[in-house]
């Protein structure tokens, strides 16, 4: 059997997650040679079983080359200490961070929930000179966060919640709060809508990311709301922030 081509690559640091579909995990070794051969100075490539599942949206990794799942990524001029057995981390949305930041105004103060292991925070505040806040409920991911927050030289700027974003004192309050968490299912999405813009001021913008089909994109439209693709996830459903105003 063939192998398919050009399976879906992601290059985070020195390493590459290979997505191993299923029925080709017998194979997987001689898709992380194809890699490699693409891609001659990666530290390791691990295989990606399945999609992320849980709260911390972690995926399930298999080492296929080399056996560290942490490196050191560089994204917007900042530098992220990552695992990617331990916490979520995406480069696809480096060019979704920098659009963001370039919407924001020095010394604002931005709420950063779901933070991960800072790409929105640390990039914010470096790109915009914002005073950001990431909570941050894994303790791993939390321990990475803090480790990036003094590697970028942005203690000053960014502060770094440990916590259920549910538990953020009701009297902070944000000229922007950007929302990432982990995907929503059909139903329950937006939850966190309410608690977004309790921690707004008057005039304030919440900028939720999830993933959305057409015609739900479209229902929120109806409701005023700015919804704008920014990635693509599966046939017929796009990565989206929809944008809200107080
Ligand atoms: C989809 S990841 C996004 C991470 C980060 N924003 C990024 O783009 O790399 C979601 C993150 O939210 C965290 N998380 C899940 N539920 C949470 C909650 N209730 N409060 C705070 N963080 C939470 C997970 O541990 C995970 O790191």
């Amino acid at each position: 059997m063939p192998l398919p081509r050009g399976p879906r690559l992601e290059v985070v640091g020195r390493l590459a997650v290979v997505d191993i579909p299923p029925g080709m995990e017998t194979r997987a070794a001689e898709m992380a040679r194809q890699v490699l051969g693409a891609h001659p100075r990666l530290d390791g490539v691990l295989g990606r079983l399945a999609t992320p599942e849980g709260e911390a949206r972690v995926p399930r990794l298999v080492p296929l080359v080399g056996s560290r799942t942490d490196t050191i990524h560089r994204e917007n001029g900042c530098r992220f200490h990552v695992d990617l057995a331990h916490a979520f981390f995406s480069p696809r949305l480096a060019e979704e961070r920098k659009r963001l930041a370039s919407g924001l105004r020095r010394g604002q103060r931005v709420l950063c929930g779901f933070a991960g292991v800072g790409p929105f925070p640390i990039v914010l505040a470096r790109l915009a000179g914002v005073h950001a806040v990431g909570v941050e409920q894994s303790p791993g991911a939390h321990r990475l966060l803090e480790e990036n927050i003094r590697a970028n030289h942005l203690t000053a700027k960014v502060e770094a919640v440990r916590g259920d974003i549910a538990g953020i004192s009701p009297g902070r309050l944000f000229d922007h709060v950007v929302l990432t968490p982990p995907k929503e299912e059909p139903g329950g999405k937006l939850r966190y809508l309410d608690l977004g813009f309790s921690h707004l001021v008057p005039g304030g913008l919440l900028h939720y990311y999830t993933f959305a089909g057409s015609q739900e994109a479209a229902s929120w439209r109806e409701r005023g709301w700015s919804v704008r693709r920014c990635g693509d996830y599966a046939p017929g459903v796009h990565r989206v922030v929809v944008k809200i105003p107080t």
